[in-house]
């Protein structure tokens, strides 16, 4: 077993984690799929990026046709990416730089493949083994309950010939899901946690976790069961490896979500999703308004938990969370080309998402980097890789990482047309344009400004930890927050707006202090009793440290 040096329990909330698929980050063995062995050879990489957490997608032996998410095997490796051993290797490699390796814990569904349906559809009815899964005579039952993938699912039930009866499913109909109101499906997934516990890994993202559990008469999403299944695997957790953490995929209202951390017995991390799309709104609107709204209906979580914020992951950009009108909205902005939508979603990455504007990318990852909560940043939105919505599903956003400008992108030594997907190839973001080799040679390139602010930001563990106040100014374009935790008091202003604007902050409570700017440690005019003037550049943001001394 291997383990970090990390002593601090609460090490989560200073970490910047890097989301990526072993298959799509470097192929090490040349037959044109990632693999453990590939992504070792990367580390170094991820090391100068400054990231200090992975999470990686499902990489566990499965028929892959949700990418992963069909699991039918929950103790191994997929063989495209490698065996065992390589991941051992890659998780010793990972801790001597001592980056945190995150894994995905697919709770709520297995494959229809996994040897657990294959036994239940089999075995007799009211057996434990039948048990495993969720059975019906009837499609009609939990009528109430919404189905998510819109796109290519008319029910939640699907009917099993083998067995005589509908199995219940959230996802694709291929994706059966696990029956919690049955002990020995908990058991089991309190062995996989152990398993890949025992070989040192430092916590799971809880895939799917508002939908555990089902009752007649409600939407089946965030039940009392559901939470009490989540106690459950954090005790064990907390049992088995202290220092390890859970992290919820609970795509919900921020009210719903907050019950995912409970009194800080249930997950340490979860993702914020509605201030996801609300930050690109209020780009778009050029107002601050969406993300202050959000954040002050955010509820406050227990001192040792964590919100993850993300811009883009590898699903589509849910909208989900927002209104009927919001996503009208959003639609509108940022999806007009119908291909680009999927379920109730856009299938963008970043860079595409505002047109390849540099400086709003980096607007948005300022503000990833300052709001509350530890960043997420997907692989290759470094760099400011592209996508191609005519991809099927969400194929488009899961190309090839691009390392060099040849024509496999520097992924793989097979021509491109060997690759598990061929890379992006428009000429804006295919790899001639867009790759690490060239970005680390532009001293002025997107992965620089990357590095650079995630070190800074690392510099200071307030962004991970301190508490966030708005500020009224007089321009609604502008967005103006204070981050405070011990001594430490950081200002941060984002102007939403494509042109210059001014600013007339109200600092009055800091009458005394001087802001310097972070990434210059220029020292500003001193705060007074007026309101303080600020100007900004279109898109332009600064991050001050408010000093007695500077
Ligand atoms: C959420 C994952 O992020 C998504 O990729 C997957 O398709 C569903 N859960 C089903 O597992
Ligand atoms: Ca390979």
């Amino acid at each position: 077993m291997t383990t970090r040096t990390t002593a601090d329990p609460c090490w989560y909330k200073d970490a910047v984690i890097y989301e990526t698929h072993v298959k799509a980050f470097f192929d090490g063995n040349g037959d044109g799929i990632g693999d453990f062995a590939g992504l070792t050879e990367k580390l170094d990489y991820l090391e100068t990026l400054g990231v200090n957490c992975l999470w990686l997608l499902p990489f566990f032996p499965s028929p892959l046709r949700d990418d992963g998410y069909d699991i039918a095997d929950y103790c191994g490796v997929h063989p495209s990416y490698g065996t065992l051993h390589d991941f051992q290797l890659f998780l010793e490699e990972a801790h001597r730089r001592d980056i945190a390796v995150l894994v995905e814990l697919v709770v709520n569904h297995t494959s229809d493949q996994h040897p657990w349906f294959q036994r239940a559809r089999r075995a007799p009815r009211g057996s434990p083994e039948r048990d495993f899964y969720v059975w019906s005579d009837t499609d009609q039952k939990y009528a109430g309950t919404r189905i998510i993938f819109t796109d290519t699912e008319r029910s939640n039930w699907t009917w099993d010939p083998v067995a005589g009866a509908f199995y219940w499913h959230r996802f694709f109909s291929h994706q059966p899901d696990l029956n919690f109101d049955n002990p020995r499906v908990v058991e089991e997934i309190e062995a996989a946690m152990g398993f890949w516990l025992d070989l040192g890994v430092d916590g799971f993202r809880l895939d799917a976790i508002p939908y555990l559990v089902e009752r007649d008469g409600t939407s089946c999403e965030n039940l009392p069961e559901t939470h009490a299944v989540v106690r459950r695997l954090r005790a064990s957790l907390d049992r088995h490896a202290p220092g390890c953490v859970l992290l919820a995929e609970a795509n919900q209202w921020p009210e719903d979500v907050r019950p995912y951390f409970g009194e800080g017995d249930e997950c340490h991390m979860a993702f914020h999703f509605p201030v996801m799309p609300r930050i690109f709104m209020a780009l778009r609107m050029e107002s601050a308004e969406p993300i202050i709204d959000i954040m002050k209906r955010t509820p406050a979580i227990p001192p040792s938990c964590q919100w993850a914020l993300f811009l883009r992951n590898h699903d589509e950009l849910t909208l989900e969370m927002v209104s009927e009108e919001e996503r009208a909205y959003m639609n509108l902005a940022y999806a007009r080309d119908p291909q680009a939508r999927v379920n109730v979603g856009i299938r963008r990455r970043l860079a595409p998402l505002v047109e390849n504007g540099l400086r709003r990318i980096e607007l948005l990852n300022g503000l990833l980097f300052s709001l509350p909560g530890t960043p997420v940043v997907y692989y290759g939105d470094e760099i400011g890789m592209g996508d191609d919505v005519r991809r099927s599903d969400r194929d488009g956003v899961r190309t090839p990482m691009q390392w060099t400008g040849d024509a496999s992108a520097g992924f793989s030594r097979q021509p491109p047309e060997n690759l598990y997907s061929p890379p992006v190839s428009d000429p804006v973001y295919g790899a001639a344009a867009v790759n690490v080799e060239a970005q680390l040679r532009d001293r002025s390139s997107l992965l620089h400004w990357m590095r650079n602010m995630i070190r800074l930001r690392k510099q200071f563990r307030v962004f991970g930890r301190g508490s966030i106040e708005f500020l009224p100014v007089t321009n609604a374009k502008i967005l103006a927050f204070v981050r405070r935790w011990e001594g430490d008091t950081i200002l941060c202003v984002a102007n939403l707006s494509r042109h210059a604007q001014p600013a007339a902050i109200d600092l009055a409570a800091f009458a005394g202090l001087t802001p310097v700017e972070m990434l210059g440690y220029t020292p500003f005019p001193a705060i007074g009793g007026l309101p303080y003037m600020l100007a900004l550049g279109g898109y332009g943001f600064y991050w001050f440290e408010l000093r007695r001394d500077p």
